[in-house]
C-alpha cells in the first residue's frame, strides 16, 4: 500500500467528471486499498478518485465516531468507524435539507456551510463489483454527496452561496498568488 499525493485546487482533474468502473480486478483493489491509506494519513472523512490523480468513479468514506462533528445527534451511527469503498455510486433518493460546516482535502483550511440533502439512498458497487445499497443522514449523507460531487467533477466551493463563493476565492488567490490578488479581488463582482 502507499500514500498518494492529494490534490490541491485548482486542478482540472477537480472538475472533470470520472468515468465508470468496468474492471474488479486486484488492480482496482490495490488502488482502493491506497485510497484508504491516503485518507487515513490525511486525516480526512472522505476522499474522491479525483482528489488523488485518478478519473475513476471511487470514493472512500471513513467516518471516525470520535472525530465526529455532527451536531444533530451524539448517538453513534451504525456508519461510524466503518471504512466504505463506494463504486459507481448513483443516489437513487434525496430528503430534506441539512446544513453543515464543510471542509475538503483539497481546499486546506476552508471550512464553509453548505446545504444539501439530509438523508440520501444511494445505490454503488464494492471493490468486488457486488451491488450494494446505503441509506444515511446527517454527515454521513453529506459525505456522500460531497464525495459523489467530486467524481462529477463538482467541487465543494460550487454548493455555496455566491457570497461565500466569493469569499473563499478571494481567500484562494491571495494565498496561491499575492500579486495577482490586487488585480483580482476588487470589490465589483460582475458575475
Ligand atoms: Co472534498
Amino acid at each position: 500500500m502507499a500514500v498518494l499525493d492529494v490534490v490541491v485546487y485548482p486542478a482540472e482533474v477537480l472538475e472533470t467528471s470520472a468515468s465508470e468502473v468496468t474492471e474488479f480486478g486486484s488492480k482496482l483493489r490495490n488502488f482502493v486499498a491506497d485510497m484508504h491509506e491516503t485518507m487515513h494519513a490525511a486525516g480526512g472523512i472522505g476522499l474522491a478518485a479525483n482528489q488523488v490523480g485518478s478519473l475513476q468513479r471511487v470514493i472512500v468514506i471513513n467516518i471516525p465516531y470520535d472525530g465526529d462533528r455532527y451536531e444533530e445527534t451524539d448517538s453513534k451511527e451504525v456508519w461510524h468507524d466503518t471504512p466504505f469503498t463506494i463504486i459507481n455510486p448513483k443516489i437513487t433518493k434525496k430528503e430534506g435539507k441539512f446544513k453543515y460546516q464543510e471542509g475538503c482535502l483539497s481546499f486546506p483550511d476552508i471550512f464553509e456551510v453548505v446545504q444539501r440533502a439530509h438523508t440520501v439512498t444511494v445505490e454503488y458497487q464494492d471493490e468486488f463489483g457486488k451491488k450494494q445499497e446505503i441509506t444515511a443522514s446527517g454527515l454521513m449523507a453529506v459525505c456522500l454527496q460531497h464525495e459523489i460531487d467530486h467524481i462529477d467533477g463538482i467541487v465543494f466551493v460550487e454548493r455555496m452561496s455566491r457570497l461565500k463563493q466569493n469569499i473563499v476565492k478571494k481567500k484562494l488567490v491571495r494565498r496561491g498568488n499575492p500579486e495577482s490578488s490586487i488585480n483580482n479581488t476588487g470589490e465589483q463582482d460582475v458575475e
